[in-house]
C-alpha cells in the first residue's frame, strides 16, 4: 500500500461525497497564496466533521487551531442559520485569512474567529460564559492536547462530542520514550480521556492524502 494508492482512493471518494464548491477551493486556494501551511483535513474528513454534527444536531460548535478556515467551514455548514460557532487562532494572519474565507463562504454570521492563545481564550470563553457547545474540534499545537480535552470537558454537557485530530502522526503514538511534545502531548491526552469517567471515546487510525494518521472520538457521558 502507497501513499499514491491512498491519495488515489481519497480522491475518489471525495468527488464523489465531498466535492468542492467554489468557496471551499478558495479557501485552500487563499489559504497557500497567503503562506499558510497545507494542513487542513482532507475532504473527506471536513464531511466526516460536517456529518457528525448533522447527526448529533448539534447547534454550537468549537474548534481550537483554525488555520484558513478549511475545517471552520465544513463544520458551520452543518449548523442552523442560528447556530454559533467559535473557532481560536493564535496567528493574527491565519485569523485574518480565515475571517475572509468565512465571510466569502457566507458564514460569517455564525462563526467568530477569536485571535489569541487558546489557553487565554478558553478561560476568557468561560467567564463569558459562552457554552456549552454541542461539538469540540481540537487541531491545534498538540503538546496542549490534554489542556484542550480538559477545556473540552469545562464547556460543553452530556452529549456533547468531542473530536481530536492527528492523533496517530504516522504511528509516533506509541513511542513512549519520545520527548516530540507533539507526540507527548497526545499520549498524555489518550491516558486523560481513558482515566476520564465523564468520557467515552474510541480512536480510529486512518490513511488517505494525509497519510497515515488518526483521530479519537469522544461522548461527554456526565
Ligand atoms: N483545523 C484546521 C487546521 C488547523 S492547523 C483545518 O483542518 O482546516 C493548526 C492551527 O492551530 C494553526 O493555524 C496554528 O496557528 C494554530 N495554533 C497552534 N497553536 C495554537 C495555540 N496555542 N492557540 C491557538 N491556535 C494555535
Ligand atoms: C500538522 C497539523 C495538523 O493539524 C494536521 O492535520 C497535519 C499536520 C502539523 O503540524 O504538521
Ligand atoms: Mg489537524
Amino acid at each position: 500500500m502507497t501513499q499514491d494508492q491512498w491519495t488515489a482512493v481519497d480522491r475518489y471518494f471525495t468527488d464523489l461525497l465531498a466535492p468542492a464548491d467554489e468557496a471551499l477551493a478558495a479557501t485552500l486556494a487563499d489559504s497557500t497564496a497567503a503562506g499558510l501551511p497545507e494542513i487542513a483535513v482532507a475532504p473527506n474528513q471536513g464531511k466526516l466533521l460536517n456529518l457528525l454534527i448533522s447527526m448529533l444536531g448539534a447547534r454550537s460548535a468549537l474548534e481550537i487551531g483554525t488555520l484558513g478556515g478549511y475545517s471552520t467551514i465544513w463544520m458551520a455548514r452543518a449548523l442552523p442559520a442560528d447556530g454559533r460557532m467559535i473557532s481560536l487562532e493564535h496567528n493574527p494572519t491565519h485569523a485574518d485569512v480565515a475571517r475572509a474565507n468565512l465571510a466569502r463562504a457566507g458564514l460569517d454570521k455564525i462563526v467568530e474567529v477569536r485571535t489569541g492563545s487558546a489557553l487565554d481564550s478558553l478561560p476568557q470563553l468561560e467567564a463569558e460564559g459562552a457554552g456549552p457547545f454541542d461539538f469540540v474540534f481540537i487541531d491545534a499545537d498538540k503538546v496542549n492536547n490534554p489542556n484542550y480535552v480538559e477545556w473540552a470537558l469545562r464547556l460543553s454537557r452530556p452529549g456533547s462530542v468531542i473530536v481530536v485530530d492527528n492523533v496517530v502522526r504516522g504511528g509516533a503514538v506509541l513511542d513512549a520514550e519520545t520527548d516530540d511534545p507533539s507526540v507527548t502531548g497526545t499520549r498524555a491526552m489518550f491516558e486523560l480521556v481513558s482515566r476520564e469517567p465523564r468520557l467515552d471515546a474510541t480512536a480510529l487510525q486512518t490513511v488517505g492524502m494525509k497519510g497515515y494518521d488518526g483521530l479519537l472520538v469522544a461522548r461527554v457521558v456526565a
